[in-house]
């Protein structure tokens, strides 16, 4: 019999008694999960509690920004920002294999984490937004032969903290309910599923900052366009790639060679299967003209229009 008030008042009262007088770190990735848990974790033990925000330079546009903004701004939060885009991009360098740059980039958020929060001191625990069907899926091993899935709160076991999951008897809708009823912002309890590497995944072959540039500035036109056609909750996630390739074009009188820009966009339940969004042809001619005019070094726009299966809803 589970409903909302009883569930935050009684995971409350269960942190406290968990947690004592003593301190707990959250890796904080801007998702519902890791959200959820902070602010959950936070009205239980308030200063007791720090998160560290890793921000890995492949996040979308504004999302580092409104992530400070909320926890640290509205929440009132002790998070502590890491800038590590240098260090990622470093690593990055020169590799073109997908699996690759999944492997780099998890091995790299771990490690990061290590030493950035050795820095700041003891913890006794990490909080974590293990769900439900994380419990069950780990438990089938199953998981991914495809590729491998780096989730921003997978860390490895061998770090000394004790866990606290609040959420672990929960499903994503009931987490969602949870956040609107903590008072996160829509964006957050509402936001897409987006990947652990982030944009290094859009960004197919080399990831480089420029590539990064041109994914992030069109992903985002995509996004204000397809929230102001009112398509934000029909579309299951929507997103830009940057295939690596040139094309030959002209504006105004003169030859243009240039990056192509893929849409992608699905129709999903689960992400286990999707279908192409029918995305209205005028919303589509929009978004490309905006891509083309407002993007550096585009002059090319594309709209996968394949399921999964055959295609995968990532390009890489
Ligand atoms: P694919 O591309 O395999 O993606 O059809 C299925 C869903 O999983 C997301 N995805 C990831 N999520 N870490 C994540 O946390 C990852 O490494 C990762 N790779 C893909 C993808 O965005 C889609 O929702």
């Amino acid at each position: 019999n589970w409903t909302m008030g009883t569930f935050i008042e009684d995971t409350i009262q269960e942190i406290r008694r968990q947690v004592g007088d003593r301190k707990v770190l959250c890796a904080l990735s801007g998702g519902v999960d890791s959200s959820v848990v902070a602010v959950l974790v936070h009205k239980a033990i308030g200063e007791q509690l720090t998160c560290m925000f890793i921000d890995h330079g492949l996040l979308r546009k504004g999302e580092a920004e409104s992530v400070m903004e909320t926890f640290a701004g509205k929440f009132d939060m002790n998070v502590i920002k890491i800038d590590a885009s240098e260090r990622f991009l470093s690593k990055l360098r020169g590799v073109e294999d997908p699996e690759q740059k999944r492997k780099i980039i998890g091995n790299e958020f771990v490690y990061c984490f290590q030493e950035e929060s050795a820095k700041l001191g003891q913890f006794d625990f990490l909080a974590q937004g293990t769900l439900y069907t994380d419990i069950i899926e780990s438990g089938t091993d199953t998981a991914q032969t495809i590729k491998s899935h780096h989730n921003v709160g997978g860390l490895p076991e061998d770090i000394q903290f004790e866990l606290v999951e609040p959420l672990k008897a929960l499903f994503k809708d009931e987490v969602r309910k949870v956040g609107e009823e903590l008072g996160l912002p829509h964006e957050i309890v509402w936001r897409q599923p987006f990947p652990g590497p982030g944009l290094a995944i859009r960004v197919i072959g080399e990831v480089t900052e420029d590539k990064l540039k041109i994914v992030r500035e069109s992903d985002a036109i995509l996004r204000e366009e397809i929230a102001k056609a009112g398509l934000d909750r029909e579309i299951w996630q929507y997103f830009t790639t940057l295939p690596n390739m040139k094309s030959v074009g002209v504006m105004g009188d003169e030859r243009t060679y240039s990056y192509t820009v893929g849409i992608r966009a699905v129709t999903s339940i689960d992400g286990m299967t999707a279908d192409w969004a029918r995305i209205p042809w005028d919303v589509l001619e929009r978004i490309s003209i905006r891509i083309v005019n407002e993007v550096d070094n585009v002059n090319r726009v594309v709209y996968d229009i394949t399921s999964k299966p055959p295609a995968t809803i990532e390009w890489e």
